[in-house]
């Protein structure tokens, strides 16, 4: 049956909307229609476009009421509603602009009855998936496509969960299962010591390629990423964001799979007997395609939970701040939700302080809160073997500024005691710390070490819980925490100000695997702006 002609789109106030669709329908024809789904997708002015362009091909199938807000300063919401042809079939499109509040407001009326309904938070829009807006919307939804590594959106939401990027994994994953399906590599499989997953760079950052590398751990049994590197290059082949090169090692073997123009992608293993190049269809895959792909999740979600885990678990958690004193106002803020955590389920909170000047933004905020004081039991990350009044020690720094302020009972305060033999003082400390720190707070030098396990000291390799480490750049000895304490810890906060440690983080971020401090799993990183102006 031809098309009909389509009524021009129309500008409308948002309480006319419904009524205004209805007289277009009426226009072209049609009595009657089902409604297959509302899709919401909030959008950046500046990528109006793409995503216009991606949802004119979206299949009515998947939603037969297509609602853009588009996020802009506007306190006042302007409208446009028409009717679209895709594939032959009709479905209807509103265009909102306005602010947050605004759109908020205008959106929920609009929604069709009694169908499923996705909201889509674009990766572009300025506004991360949180906030009122963000809650009251997803609160109809029935599915919530958004960025779902950066930002936390709880697995107990009342929503599916669903990620472009990691629709985006989807073919390589393909790809991948195809050349393991071979007997030649299937062998080597779980043999894989290391991978590398090159991604497109761009303003779309490394996610696919950290979903697929996770996906890859989760079917290796391996719990992080600590043996893929991911590394962002230049591609004329894909778009910023998308994979374009995987490989695979053994320690004998090596498997590449790489995208080529025109839809192929080449497969290249290499064994000890020889090597084969093989070339299969690889057809790229439209925006439209990885939307679709993620509103209806073909595939079991415990593939992308799995995944989801591990990629976010391999990213680096950063807020940054714009000066010293708001990163420890933050940080003060923090310790008193971990506080009131700690002690509601387990009525004590053990935390440790980290030495260094950055802490002393953290103690000037924490003294001006009044908090469980009484429940708190103080520690130590690391200690110089000073007298326990010398400037240079951590304990008095806290002491000075954070403890003589709380009248704390000596009985909760647990130092180390750099006055004594650095051996014994560690032998001594272990004794007195609790099962598990609730948290750990750490600094980082702009050597990248941190508490005081400096880069080429005896401490990185030690397994007990704290030790004593000669530190041959110092001339001196510390007292500190090793990895495994600190990692055992329910939370770990690192603290770092200042230019010149922004390098180092940059490095950090790419998992250089330089630097001791990149041994800290899953720390939460505290940074104000100049340390992380690289990031
Ligand atoms: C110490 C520390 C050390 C510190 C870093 C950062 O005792 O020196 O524990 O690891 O955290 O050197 O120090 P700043 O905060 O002064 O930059």
């Amino acid at each position: 049956m031809p098309t009909p002609t389509l009524p021009q789109p129309q500008e409308t106030a948002v309480k006319n909307a419904l009524s205004t669709l209805e007289h277009m329908w009426r226009e072209v024809g049609t009595e009657t229609r089902t409604q297959t789904g509302n899709l919401i997708a909030i959008v950046a002015p500046d990528n109006l476009e793409m995503i216009e362009g991606a949802l004119l091909e979206l299949p009515r199938r998947v939603a037969s009421r297509q609602i853009i807000g588009v996020l802009d300063e506007c306190d006042c919401v302007t409208l446009r509603v028409g009717l679209l042809e895709v594939h032959g079939q009709m479905l209807e499109r509103l265009t909102l602009s306005g602010n947050a509040e605004q759109l908020q407001g205008a959106i929920l009326p609009l929604l069709a009855g009694e169908v499923l309904t996705t909201l889509w938070w674009t990766r572009v829009t300025e506004l991360p998936p949180r906030g009122k807006v963000f809650d009251t919307l997803a609160e109809v939804a029935d599915q919530v496509v958004a960025d779902t590594l950066s930002v936390n959106l709880s697995e107990k939401a009342p929503y599916a969960l669903a990620d472009i990027a990691w629709s985006r994994t989807a073919p390589w994953r393909e790809l991948t299962c195809q050349l393991f399906d071979e007997p030649e590599a299937l062998e080597h499989l779980f043999r894989l010591e290391r991978v590398t997953v090159s991604y497109a760079q761009g303003r779309r950052g490394d996610q696919a390629a950290r979903f697929y590398a996770a996906w890859l751990a989760s079917k290796l049994g391996w719990n992080t990423l600590s043996r893929v590197t991911l590394e962002g290059v230049n591609s004329t082949v894909v778009v910023p964001g998308e994979i374009c090169a995987v490989e695979l090692w053994t320690a004998e073997e090596s498997f590449r799979l790489e995208a080529e123009e025109n839809g192929v992608a080449q497969l290249e293993v290499k064994l000890p007997g020889g090597w084969r190049v093989s070339r299969v269809p690889f057809p790229h895959r439209s925006l439209t395609w990885q939307l679709t792909f993620a509103m209806e999740a073909p595939e079991h979600n415990a593939l992308y939970e799995a995944a989801l885990k591990i990629a976010r678990d391999s990213r680096m958690q950063v807020q940054k701040f714009s000066s010293a004193e708001d990163l420890g106002r933050a940080a003060a803020d923090l310790f008193a939700l971990e506080l009131q955590k700690a002690v509601l389920e387990r009525g004590v909170f053990h935390v440790a302080l980290s030495g260094g000047s950055t802490p002393v933004h953290l103690y000037r905020a924490l003294r001006e809160k009044s908090l469980a004081w009484d429940a708190v039991r103080w520690y130590w990350s690391d200690e110089r073997c000073v007298d326990p009044g010398s400037s240079q020690s951590n304990y008095k720094l806290a002491w000075d500024e954070l403890l003589s302020y709380l009248g704390v009972n000596p009985a909760q305060v647990f130092r180390m005691e750099g006055e004594l033999e650095p051996e014994s003082a560690a032998r001594r400390y272990h004794e007195v710390l609790p099962d598990r720190l609730d948290l750990c707070y750490l600094g980082m030098g702009d050597d990248g070490h941190t508490a005081s396990l400096f880069p080429e000291t005896e401490a990185l390799k030690a397994v007990e819980r704290v030790v004593a480490n000669f530190v041959p750049k110092l001339k001196a000895s510390r007292i500190t925490l090793g990895f495994a304490e600190i990692n055992r810890a329910r939370n770990v906060h690192i603290l770092a100000t200042g230019d010149k440690k922004a390098e180092v983080l940059l490095e950090v971020k790419n998992k250089s695997g330089k630097y001791p401090i990149e041994r800290v799993e899953r720390p939460l990183w505290l940074l104000d702006e100049a340390a992380a102006r690289l990031l």
